[in-house]
């Protein structure tokens, strides 16, 4: 979809729709109010009528609005204006973009932009209004012979501004919401494509071709021989069961100054997670296909970096494996080597998430990173704890969670941290290894952490688990694109520092 951003007044815009606010109790906005005198109280008489109250989400097709050149007007309920605040102007872009995709308007001039969001810039509502409408209008179609048509008409969206005086700022949190855009399609794209196709030689391919089409982000793939050179005995054992061949893939993007230490992000790319031989039950097994959301997160954000030019340095490591049962699959009770010379009980084979990381965590540090942040749909606990609406994040760096606890807020995409304490650390005690690979069942995304922080100790590190966030079920089941918004968030602030 083309986004685009301009300011003026709503009853001169030529536009096949206009899109304006009513507040709650049938209060109409500051351009409605606008659009109403110029007709003569057209849209006053009809909401007299009763037909639209301005509940948040509420929407009003009106057409034949008399004076102005607009084809059509878009009446949404905005709710409350104490209410507005960032979760209320999500629902509010969503209902909107839901409506439009159902007329025959493919493009929009949207005042809902101006809207007066609680501590909100306008800079801020063009940004996340044009991320939201990209959102809702995502349909995972690849995979079906005859697309819909019907559902995405929207071709074109123009957001305003209140002064010409911005417009130049504005265009460059547009550009960042469309490089976020972009970065999020291919995430869910990803994500979405079934197990059977996107295995990590899939994967591997399609950091290639990304590497192709920008130059500046080279690729390295690493596959199964090079990991025994690296003696990355704990991803290794994952794949065991598998027949496909695991592959660590590492992206460099290098848009930054050479001395730059770049920011490594590192993804859980397991393609598909059946438990290995602790077999997981059948219901909805067949969304462990995303249990490689972290891997596409780091594709997405790789992507957006690069479509933005950022000027930083970025490396994405992702061990892509699946975990299978086989006969040669490793078993409960299995003792394995790490990379870092830890040896790993392996008591339960379905905790194979922080057995792929750890080694690409010890690989990270050849980069010197100037901070390493994982992402991982690593532990069901999360779920329990968080839901589907929150991811967690854990480090050993207080600046460095608390600059993303920021910009989850920032960016609508949050995290709550939990508590990393050493008090859990013992519940990862073997009796036959340096490490057992699970920890009972209390605080299982703690511990999982706590695995994971036994190999992080050289450089600041952060963990996002997102496997309450990446995806969602149901009716409405595919990927979200999360926490790319979160990450890109992060990048852009930390490149405005380095300025
Ligand atoms: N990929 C799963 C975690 C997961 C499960 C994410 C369901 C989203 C939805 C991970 O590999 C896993 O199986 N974790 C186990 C760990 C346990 C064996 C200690 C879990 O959470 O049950
Ligand atoms: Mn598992
Ligand atoms: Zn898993």
């Amino acid at each position: 979809m083309e986004i685009a951003v301009k300011s003026g007044s709503p009853e001169k815009q030529r536009t096949a729709c206009l899109v304006l606010a009513v507040f709650q109790n049938r209060k109409l906005s500051e351009h409605a109010e606008i659009v109403d005198q110029v007709s003569d109280g057209y849209l006053s008489s009809i909401i007299r009528r009763g037909d639209i109250e301005g509940h948040a989400g509420d929407t009003l097709l009106l057409h034949h609005v008399p004076n102005i050149v607009a084809d059509r007007v878009l009446l949404v309920g905005v709710g409350k204006e104490r209410d507005l605040n960032d979760q209320q102007y999500q629902r509010i872009i969503y209902a909107s973009a839901k409506l439009l995709n159902t007329t025959g308007a493919n493009e929009a001039v949207s005042y809902l932009s101006e809207l007066p969001v609680k501590g909100r810039n306008s800079l801020w509502k063009v940004k996340q209004a044009a991320i939201h409408i990209a959102n809702q209008s995502y349909q995972f179609e690849l995979l079906k012979s005859k697309k819909n048509e019907h559902s995405k008409k929207l071709k074109k969206i123009v957001f305003t501004i209140p002064t010409r005086k911005k417009l130049v700022d504005a265009e460059q949190a547009l550009r960042e919401a469309q490089a976020i855009n972009s970065g999020m399609l291919l995430t869910k794209n990803l994500a979405n494509m079934p197990a059977n196709i996107c295995n990590p030689e899939y994967l591997a391919q399609e950091a290639l071709i990304m590497s192709k089409q920008f130059p500046n982000i080279d690729v390295d793939i690493l596959n199964k021989k090079d990991l025994e050179a690296l003696k990355m005995g704990a991803f290794l054992s994952v794949a065991k069961g598998a027949t496909s061949e695991p592959k660590l893939i590492v992206f460099n993007y290098c848009g930054g100054e050479k001395d730059q230490q770049p920011i490594v992000l590192v993804g859980k790319g397991v393609t598909f997670d059946s438990g290995g031989i602790s077999i997981k039950p059948s219901a909805a097994m067949d969304e462990m296909k995303y249990d490689m959301c972290g891997a596409a997160s780091v594709f997405g954000v790789i992507r957006a970096c690069a479509e933005l030019q950022l000027e930083m340095n970025i490396v994405g490591i992702i061990p892509a494996t699946e975990n299978m049962p086989s006969g040669d699959a490793t078993r409960p009770g299995d003792i394995v080597t790490s990379m870092s010379g830890k040896t790993i009980e392996i008591l339960n084979t379905d905790a194979e998430g922080r057995l792929i990381l750890c080694d690409a965590l010890s690989y990270a540090d050849r980069f010197n990173p100037h901070s390493v942040i994982d992402i991982a749909t690593l532990t069901g606990a999360c779920i329990i704890a968080l839901g589907h609406h929150t991811s967690a994040v854990m480090g050993n760096h207080n600046p460095l969670i608390n600059e993303l606890k920021n910009a989850g807020k920032t960016s609508g995409d949050q995290c709550w941290e939990l508590p990393l304490g050493e008090e859990y650390q013992k519940q990862l005690d073997s009796n036959f290894a340096d490490i057992a690979n699970i920890g009972g069942r209390p605080a299982g995304s703690i511990t999982a952490a706590c695995f994971l922080s036994r190999f992080t100790k050289k450089y600041h590190w952060a963990h996002l688990d997102i496997a309450g966030t990446a995806w969602k079920s149901g009716k409405e089941k595919g990927a979200t694109g999360r926490p790319v918004p979160l990450l890109m968030e992060y990048i852009i602030q930390q490149s405005k520092s380095e300025k």
